[in-house]
């Protein structure tokens, strides 16, 4: 009986493995990351500008039902071309003049509000359904976007060229990049959409980006001799600054504050949006930097939270897999690719961090490890043709969500890339 038991229980686990794992977990570690890169730049370039579209345009997804994501989504577009530039894949010029194009098509018609409308068709024109807006994360990112490629111009001497397309440094500008700025400068303090398009109110997400955008800007117009802006971009910077640092609570960084509208759910204020605000808003300036006790604590904080919140945390891989926030009920609230690989690419850089800071290398190693380890946990949910959805059910593993969801690609090429640099400060 207890052997008859016993095997049952065996064949069981072999029957919950198989459900859970998948065939990319069969590959080795390092395999996987090569081949994984290799799709995952891919897909990112089959998502834009795809057949029937506008030139310029990100899909979030192919996926047109179940969810409907075949829309340009300022924010996954801007974090998309944030990860061209930061890896160089594709044809980062061409790709960037047409994002300078379709930019230019939304700002001048973005429906019903402002630059903060967070959605448009592919065509070029706004969605005009009810939605949560605005999301003033948007135009920030997409400026820090236009401030890179801008100063990788000026570095080149092509002055004309930025003057004449992405930065013109005239008052009222019609500039992509001027406008995204004025826009962020003049409107940071207003109550807007979190990044999850569920709650009004003030974000750190959304505070972090912009106040880069806004010090990424003024860099801009300094070389441009638009002094007034550039000072007046600093200053706001520093206000920003000020109002980031009422986030911290309880030593650890908080995502919402002052929420008037929207979801009301979120009452543990623990939100991987803050990890998200953490790498897409760093200077490496000393503000906030991965070697904060405050990050350190904010990541276990949401470790713990995500732990014992999804059963498939349960067996597999030690590292954890992670939603967006404990009381996620999107799609019953599951973890996610995005939000999983943002914890690696933190611990990357935290271990980067430490390395250079000559921390004992221990705790170097450590760092870089667990990283690994959150990888390793991603590698396990992968189907075997390596094409990442939005989601994985929290129960069973299986993808689910978005197909082919084109943040998910940007943010394991992120991840990976945050990897190898904390590798290099390791064998430094
Ligand atoms: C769509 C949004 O994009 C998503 O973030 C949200 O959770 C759902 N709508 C439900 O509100
Ligand atoms: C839902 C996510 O919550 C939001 O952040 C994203 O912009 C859209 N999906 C499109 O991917």
């Amino acid at each position: 009986m207890v052997r008859y038991l016993v095997k049952l229980i065996m064949l069981n686990l072999v029957i919950l493995t198989t459900i859970v794992s998948s065939d990319a977990h069969a590959l080795d570690f390092q395999e996987w990351l090569t081949a994984q890169k290799k799709v995952s730049e891919e897909q990112i370039l089959a998502n834009i500008s795809p057949k029937g579209t506008l030139a310029g345009t990100v899909i979030a997804s192919p996926s047109r039902t179940n969810p409907d994501y075949y829309y340009h989504w300022i924010r996954d577009a801007a974090l998309t071309m944030l990860a061209i530039q930061e890896l160089g894949f594709g044809a980062p010029e061409a790709l960037l003049k047409d994002f300078l194009n379709i930019t230019k098509i939304h700002q001048d018609n973005s429906g019903n509000g402002n630059l903060g409308e967070p959605k448009y068709l592919v065509n070029g024109e706004p969605y005009t359904g009810p939605w949560g807006r605005p999301q003033n994360d948007g135009p920030a990112l997409r400026a820090i976007v236009f401030a890179n490629w801008a100063t990788q111009l000026l570095n080149q001497n092509q002055l004309t060229f930025v003057k004449d397309n992405i930065y013109d440094g005239q008052w009222d500008s019609k500039s992509p990049l001027k406008r995204d700025l004025q826009y962020v400068a003049h409107h940071w303090q207003d109550l807007n959409f979190d990044l999850w398009e569920e709650v009004k109110g003030e974000h750190y997400f959304t505070l972090a980006v912009s106040r880069k955008a806004l010090i990424l800007g003024a860099e801009i117009a300094g070389r441009l001799n638009d002094r007034g802006a550039m000072s007046y971009y600093l200053g706001q910077a520093e206000l920003i600054k000020n109002k980031i640092l009422t986030f911290v609570r309880n030593k650890r960084l908080y995502a919402t504050l002052n929420s008037v509208e929207g979801l009301t759910s979120k009452s543990s204020n623990r939100d991987v949006a803050v990890l998200l605000g953490l790498i897409h808003g760093d200077l490496q300036d000393g503000f906030l930097s991965f070697d904060n006790p405050i990050v350190n604590e904010t990541l276990r904080d949401l470790q713990s939270s995500f732990n014992s919140l999804y059963i498939v945390n349960w067996s597999g891989p030690a590292g954890i897999a992670f939603g967006r926030y404990p009381e996620d009920v999107y799609y019953n609230g599951n973890p996610w690719f995005l939000t999983t690989l943002a914890q690696a690419e933190v611990l990357y850089k935290m271990a980067k961090a430490a390395a250079l800071s000559a921390k004992p290398l221990k705790k170097v190693q450590s760092l870089f490890d667990q990283g690994d380890l959150v990888m390793k946990r991603v590698q396990f949910h992968v189907p075997s043709d390596l094409h990442l959805t939005e989601q994985f059910d929290k129960t069973s593993g299986f993808c689910l969500g978005a197909t082919d969801l084109t943040w998910s690609y940007a943010s394991f090429l992120t991840a990976l890339h945050a990897r190898e640099a904390a590798l290099a400060a390791l064998n430094k």
